[in-house]
């Protein structure tokens, strides 16, 4: 009936959007960035974040990459802790984006040393051979223009000092993105509040393992440590790892949850059972010397 009555049906509907315009936009607006809103320890950018920023916009990275963890289990076991809007009061735009063709990176800064970085930059196939991941190697060819910041830093209102604006003299746009990175995700110390719980009795399931099935488990090593520890275990990114006498339980925990704060990353996504095939590898293989 209300059909039949055309005006009395607009200001029905009306009303009917406005209080969903309400509801999902005017009120968060009035909640995001407020003082209760901020996180002590979320700092601005630094000169040469800043400036990673803005080569990481300007090359798109934000159309495979999204920089938010949503409060979903599936995203906080895969990413770690989910984002709050406190983290992004410093980012202007914010890139949280909704593609997702690589990895979220919200979380990344920490994750690995910059070492890693450098080298998966200039070449993603060395280290993930099936990635889609453009090569960014040129990068380093590009230095940084200091005049540029200063201009950012008015615009922007980040407080850098002369100092810091005059040490990007000899840095490049490489330089930048790494640091920019290494900063994403880390003012809120998540690392070291978040614990992985084993499941289940820490009992190696492989002692009786013949040498030629724990040899065959090298692929799951090439796969997952090489790209850091080398793939004869010579150590790279990572340190060396033949020649270290490792209990089997400390090195599944070790592999399992990685180092906080030392760049391994943790390795539970494999699974209890692939990891208790690495440790197999891992001892054996210094064990048996050169295979
Ligand atoms: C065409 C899509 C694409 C573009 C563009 C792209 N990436 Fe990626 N990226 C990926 C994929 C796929 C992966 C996962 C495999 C890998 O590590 O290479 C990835 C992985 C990463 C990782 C590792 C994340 C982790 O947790 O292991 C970082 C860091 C990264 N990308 C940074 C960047 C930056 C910075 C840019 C822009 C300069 C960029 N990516 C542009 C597709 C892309
Ligand atoms: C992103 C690079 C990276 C990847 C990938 C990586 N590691 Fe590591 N790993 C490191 C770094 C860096 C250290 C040193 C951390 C420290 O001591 O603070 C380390 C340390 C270790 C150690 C302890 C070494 C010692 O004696 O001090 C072991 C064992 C280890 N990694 C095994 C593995 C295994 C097995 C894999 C694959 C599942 C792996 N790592 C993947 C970077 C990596």
């Amino acid at each position: 009936m209300w059909e039949k009555k055309p005006v009395l049906l607009i200001v029905l509907a009306t009303c009917a959007i406005l209080v969903g315009t309400i509801v999902t936009m005017v009120l968060p607006f009035a909640w995001v960035n407020t003082e209760a809103d901020r996180i002590e320890g979320v700092t601005p950018y630094t000169a040469l974040q800043q400036e990673g920023r803005d080569v990481y916009i300007r090359e798109g990275c934000n159309n495979c990459h999204s920089q938010t963890v949503r409060p979903l289990v599936s995203d906080v076991l895969r990413y770690g802790e989910y984002s709050k809007s406190g983290e992004f009061v410093y980012d202007r735009p914010f890139l949280w984006g909704s593609k997702r063709t690589g990895p979220d990176l919200a979380r990344l800064g920490g994750k690995y040393p910059d070492a890693w970085h450098y080298k998966h930059m200039d070449s993603p196939r060395s280290m993930v051979p099936k990635t889609n991941m453009p090569d960014y190697e040129w990068l380093r060819d590009y230095p940084l223009d200091p005049q540029m910041i200063q201009r950012k830093m008015e615009t922007l209102d980040f407080p850098y000092t002369p100092e810091e604006i005059k040490a990007l003299e000899d840095k490049n746009e490489m330089d930048a993105i790494v640091a920019y990175m290494q900063k994403l995700g880390s003012d809120i110390p998540w690392r070291d509040t978040t614990e992985t719980t084993i499941v289940g009795e820490l009992v190696n399931p492989y002692t009786e393992t013949d040498q030629a099935t724990i040899s065959s488990w090298g692929s799951i090593y090439l796969e997952n440590c090489a790209a850091c520890h080398g793939e004869q275990m010579e150590g790279e990114i990572g340190p060396e790892l033949i020649g270290e006498d490792y209990d089997d339980e400390i090195l599944f925990e070790l592999i399992y949850s990685g180092i906080t704060d030392g760049g391994m990353p943790g390795f539970s996504s494999l699974g209890t059972d692939k990891v208790w095939k690495l440790t197999n590898f891992i001892r054996n293989y210094k064990a048996d010397g050169d295979q």
